[in-house]
This record gives C-alpha cells, structure tokens and sequence, in this order.
C-alpha cells in the first residue's frame, strides 16, 4: 500500500475542519431540529398524537447528539438496522483500531474530519428513522426546494439560453460547439457554489445571471482540463459506430440551482451528440444539507416542466422525456453516503466500480467528492492528481469543483503557497474553482 499523508482533522485547533465540527455542524443540528419543531402541526394533521410523539422523540434523540458532540463524546455504533448499519460500525470499529492517542476513542474532534462528518448526517437520518411515522421525513427539503425558488431568475435564463442553443446546434462549427460545452461546463463549476451546508443551512442561492459573469469569473479557475475534456468526448463523438454509446456520468452534488446547472450541461451533451447516454449518481439519504436525493431530482424536473415560462417548461418536458426513453438514467448505490474514500471503492462496493468503469467520462460534482476522491488528506499542493486519487481509476474522470475545504492538489509548484500567504482562507470560501482530469491524454 502507498504511503499516504495523514487526514484532515478537529485536532488542528484553528483549521476549517476544527471550525466546521466546532462551529457549523452545531449550527445545522440546531437548524434541524428547530425544522421538525416547525412541523409539529403538520405531523399532527398526518399522524395525529402518534406523529408528535414522533417529532418529540427525534428531537429528543438528536439533542442527545448535538451534546455528544459538544462534549467531544466517543462516537458510538448505529443502532437502527439500515441497509448500511453493518458496514457503518464495521468502519467505526476499524478507525477505533487505528486510534493509539487521546483516550484511545473515535471522537469528534480526533477523528478524520471526513468522518466526523459523514457520521453526523448519518446520525441525523437515524434519528429520523427511529421515528415512524415521521420516518420518511427530509429535514433538509425546505431549504432545497428554497434555493430553488429563489433562484428561478436564474434558471429561467439558463433554460432559455439552452433552448435557443439547441435550435442552432446544428450550424455551429466545431469551434462554436467547443465554446458553448466550455460555458455550461463553467456554468455547472459556479452553479456548486450554492451548497448549503457552508453556509449552515442558510440561504445560497442564485440571483443574478450567471451567464453574464463568465468572463470575470475565469480567472478564479485555478486549473482547466476543460480541453481534456472536449478531446475526449469530440473523439468519441467522431470515431463512435453507428449503434454504439458513449456514456458520461454525473456523480451528483447538491439539488436546486447546481442541480438545474447539471441537467443543463447533460441535455447540452445529448443535444450535441457528445453523448448518447447520462448516469446521474444520487445519495440515497438526505446528506450535507443541500445533496441530491431521487426526491429531489423527481421534484426539481417536475417543477421546471410545469413552470409558467415557456423555455423552461420545454426543458422539464425533454427532461422527462430522455428519462423515459432511457438516454438519462439515475442511480443510488449506498457507497456515496458511507464515510469512505474513493479508493476502497473496488473492496467496499465492487458492483459501484464496475458500473463506473463503462463510462467514457466520470464527472464529479463539487467539494465533498473531491474531498472522498483525495482521502480528504494533508497531500502537498503540487502532488499529481493521479497519485492522490490512490488507486481509483475507474475511467478517466474530471471533478467540477469550487473549494471549500482545506485540499488541493495538481498545483504548480509554489502556487498554493502563494495564494496562502496573499488570501489565507482561499480555499475555503468557494470563490476559486477547479476542472481537474485524470485519464489518458
Ligand atoms: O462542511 C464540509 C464540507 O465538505 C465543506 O467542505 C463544503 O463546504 C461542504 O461540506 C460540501 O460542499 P459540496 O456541496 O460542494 O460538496
Ligand atoms: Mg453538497
């Protein structure tokens, strides 16, 4: 096994990861919990006295978290049988394993940050499911359907963008075509700069035009394979046999406007005959606040076909209709709710990594993959991509990502040090982005 440097971690006092687990994660329990105390009526109207004794418990059981974590308290095993309860505390078990220092306990602030956290939001959908008949309640869908609404101005212009687009597509000259793939890839990049759980569950969406702020936003792209990818895809696009596919998948991020980027970007892809099929990747559980869900996708579809503007009911209706002729398929698989890294894919969910190795293109939407995809570890800014990736090749693979935490790789030498020493929280605020490629060039 490679040598690797050590994880993100609590135990750096003063580092993002020290104030996420001590200052954000809190402020999202709070906010979930203030959710279902909001709800209560309507768990009444629902359930009758059964739904509120539901509310009270679930409240109860993640006051119990919100203070363990305050306390710094060992982690304990998951008690719910789930479909992944076994493989949770399995990885719980083997990270005690590793632990040799504090009081030799996994907890929260000497644990891997990555963990931390996965472990909060899995802790939250327990508690959750150990309440029926409320069970089935998203405590994150108000803010997602939120950020949807409120950025509608947006999505409106997006969507009118594509249609129009997609009545020309077949004038346009190689170059042309290579020029508005870059836009919506660009678009879906700032489109992940609406996640929720950074700004602790408030409000991120987006109101203005993001088509007008391309060329001013370029030079926050620290890296650009974008090439990369048009060599590749434009190749498929010409070599590819009459009844043969080419297939990109999206390993999504977070629902609402980045959401809207996304199948944008995907309809671009069919449109332009880049590729014939799209694989979306959801989470199978509420996750980070703002993460995609099937609900989530069903609902934003459902929304943008029956919007009252035309240009983006035409899109909800194409949409729909790629679904049901099979050229968009989404899927779950529990792996990308688990607290591991990309690498131990193969070991941990080998039917997920043989699935991804039928693409041609693996895209990787946002900061949580890209912390999964590098171990959400110390690497040194200018370790090659590839090598931080540890292993896990399945196709080649791009991630789309604006930085929110404290990792980056591929850098040129001395360029991360730079950007520390002129603007220490750099990577952290979502203001740079990234496409990032590893596969043949
Ligand atoms: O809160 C931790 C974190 O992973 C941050 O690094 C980031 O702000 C967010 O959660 C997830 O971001 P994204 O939605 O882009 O994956
Ligand atoms: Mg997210």
């Amino acid at each position: 096994m490679a040598v690797v440097p050590a994880s993100l971690s609590g135990q750096d006092v003063g580092s993002f990861a020290y104030l996420t687990i001590k200052d954000r994660i809190p402020q999202i329990l709070t906010k979930v919990i203030d959710t279902l105390h909001r709800h209560k009526s309507e768990f009444f109207e629902k359930h009758g006295e059964e739904g509120v004794e539901a509310e009270k418990k679930a409240i109860s059981l993640l006051s119990k978290l919100r203070n363990e974590l305050q306390t710094d308290k060992p982690f304990i095993p998951l008690v719910e049988k789930f479909v992944d309860t076994d493989i949770w505390n399995q990885y719980l078990e083997y990270q005690q394993s590793l632990l040799n220092e504090s009081d030799g306990k996994s907890r929260w602030f000497y644990s891997p940050w990555l963990l931390v956290e996965c472990y909060m939001y899995r802790r939250i959908h327990e508690a959750i499911i150990q309440s029926p008949p409320i069970d089935y309640f998203d405590v994150f869908k108000e803010s997602k359907e939120q950020n949807f609404y409120e950025s509608q101005e947006s999505i409106i212009a997006l969507c009118t963008h594509l249609q129009q687009l997609i009545r020309t597509i077949e004038d346009l000259d190689e170059n042309q075509l290579k020029d508005e793939f870059f836009k919506l890839l660009q678009i879906s990049l700032w489109g992940n700069k609406c996640d929720l759980s950074l700004s602790g569950g408030e409000s991120s969406s987006q109101n203005t035009n993001v088509l007008n702020s391309l060329e001013d936003l370029k030079p926050f792209i620290l890296l650009n394979d974008m090439e990369h990818l048009w060599s590749l895809l434009s190749n498929c696009k010409k070599t590819r046999e009459k009844a043969s596919a080419t297939r990109v998948y999206i390993v999504l991020d977070n629902s609402g406007f980045e959401l809207v980027t996304d199948l944008i970007l995907a309809d671009f892809l069919l449109s332009s005959e880049l590729a014939t099929e799209v694989h979306f990747y959801g989470k199978t559980i509420p996750w980070f606040v703002s993460d995609t869900t099937i609900h989530d996708f069903n609902w934003l579809i459902e929304q943008v076909k029956h919007s009252n503007h035309k240009w983006m009911s035409k899109c909800g209706a194409d949409w729909e209709e790629y679904i049901k002729m099979g050229k968009w398929v989404y899927h779950s698989h529990i792996f990308w709710t688990l607290p591991h890294e990309y690498c131990a894919m193969p070991q941990v969910a080998p039917d997920l990594y043989a699935e991804l190795q039928k693409a041609h293109l693996i895209l990787f939407k946002g900061d949580l993959n890209y912390r999964k995809l590098t171990g959400d570890r110390k690497w040194e800014f200018s370790v090659p991509f590839h090598q931080a990736l540890n292993g896990f090749h399945p196709a080649p693979l791009c991630t789309i990502r604006t930085l929110k935490a404290e990792i980056q790789v591929g850098l040129q030498p001395g360029q991360g040090e730079q950007l520390l020493a002129s603007e220490p929280s750099w990577w952290t605020t979502g203001k740079y982005g990234i496409f990032q490629y590893d596969g043949p060039l």
